[in-house]
């Protein structure tokens, strides 16, 4: 007989990566333990739109398998009540990422055309007006048109050092030169056939390789925002493109270093960081976010610190003579959950462990994606497993026990 316990923290492996739910304005201790330790933090903060936002996830196996259904659950709320409550939020977020960073680090801020101006002015404070290295301009084509003046269509994404021992290496993000116009130019040909674009000054001639390299400046109009139905959504608002993040992490860190973002949504920046081999700390104030970000990242060596939710029975059981365990999911209910569905529909994730000194430490771990939208049912243990951890499909965690 299972029993519902509390457990606030699940580990995975060596749980040396961190998602941890709580706010930037009051750190929890894990993070504030990385001081001086990350190489590069990323925070895109919410923008003050005043909107609320939601976020859509799709149910059971079903959802799944069609997309359908997929009810819509709040994520995030970007209300504040004065300008003034905002940038303290930023002025927060700028300094808990400035005492993040080692020497090396740098520090990016994700904005847009509401509070970029006032963020860069607060920013240069905090880090200090020569730690500024440039503001990117990432453009994009979606959303709507503005017919009384010129459509706002970029995000501004501020870049400081900690200090002037900072990495960068830009030969890591090359670009394809291709056949770029230069009207002032003549073209030519080299004797391996290769195309050039050239130029004659002071009598000494300059050649531009259409197969050569070329490096972003600071204007990036290469990089498309989400599309609807692009396989890396998640269903979270706001969720940012990781080519976008790659380009951002990859020539500020090396495999090994810390990544830090301190507003990680749906985990963008952390999975970026995955895939660059880096470890990563990602802390979040809704626990959404960190159900998204913990079905996005792989369980391995991750440590989860987010509050259980309300109470629900666990249907499994243990069979000791034939050595194995079965789910049968949760009895559960949610206003948002459709009305006809079975137990293990709401079920999203589930993992088993041990629980120790009120730590889940799980050793299996079993979750729906698009690619496998069947919840695995049962497994085959040599001892009765003795603690269980749920999610179901609004993102509500729940531990339960035998013992
Ligand atoms: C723009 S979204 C981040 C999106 C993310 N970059 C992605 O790609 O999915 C901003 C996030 O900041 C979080 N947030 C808002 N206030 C916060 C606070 N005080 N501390 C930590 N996170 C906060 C919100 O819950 C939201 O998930």
């Amino acid at each position: 007989m299972f029993e519902q316990v509390t457990v606030n923290r699940e580990v995975f492996g060596n749980g040396e990566n961190l998602l941890i739910c709580g706010s930037v304005m009051k750190l929890p201790e894990e993070i504030r333990a990385l001081a001086g330790k990350a190489q590069c933090v990323y925070v895109d903060p919410p923008f003050m739109t005043g909107e609320k936002f939601m976020r859509r996830r799709p149910y059971g196996e079903k959802g799944w398998r069609t997309g359908t259904p997929a009810p819509r659950y709040p994520a995030y709320e970007d209300r504040y009540t004065s300008e003034k409550q905002y940038l303290r939020l930023l002025r927060r977020i700028a300094s808990v990422g400035k005492g993040l960073l080692s020497e090396t680090g740098v520090f990016y801020l994700h904005l847009d055309w509401r509070m970029a101006a006032p963020a860069r002015v607060m920013c240069d404070k905090v880090f200090g007006k020569t730690r500024f290295l440039n503001e990117i301009i990432w453009s994009y084509e979606s959303g709507g048109r503005a017919k009384r003046y010129f459509s706002r269509k970029h995000d501004v994404i501020l870049l400081y050092a900690k200090s002037n021992k900072y990495f960068f290496d830009l030969t890591r993000v090359p670009l394809p030169r291709g056949r770029v116009r230069r009207n002032h130019m003549a073209r030519g040909r080299d004797e391996q056939g290769r195309m050039f674009s050239r130029i004659t000054s002071n009598g000494k001639e300059y050649r531009y390789y259409d197969d050569e390299p070329v490096y972003p400046g600071d204007v990036w109009t290469d990089i498309s925002h989400l599309q609807q139905r692009d396989p890396e959504r998640t269903g979270y608002a706001t969720q940012k493109p990781l080519k976008l993040l790659e380009r951002l992490l990859l020539p500020v860190t090396n495999p090994g270093d810390l990544v830090a973002d301190l507003c990680c949504g749906s985990g963008t920046a952390l999975e970026a960081a995955r895939q660059l081999d880096c470890r990563f700390a990602g802390l979040d104030l809704n626990p959404e976010a960190i159900a998204v970000c913990q079905n996005r990242l792989p369980p391995k060596d991750l440590t989860v610190a987010c509050p259980c939710g309300g109470e629900a029975a666990l249907l499994a059981e243990n069979d000791t003579e034939n050595g194995r365990f079965t789910i049968g999911g949760l009895e559960v209910s949610h206003p948002d959950f459709p009305a006809k569905t079975t137990p293990l529909d709401s079920l999203e994730s589930w993992e088993t462990g041990v629980i120790r000194d009120g730590v889940f430490y799980a050793d299996q771990s079993f979750r729906r994606s698009f690619r496998y939208p069947e919840l695995q049912q049962s497994l085959k243990t040599e001892q009765a497993v003795e603690a269980v951890m749920t999610t179901d499909a609004a993102g509500i965690r729940r531990a339960y026990s035998t013992k």
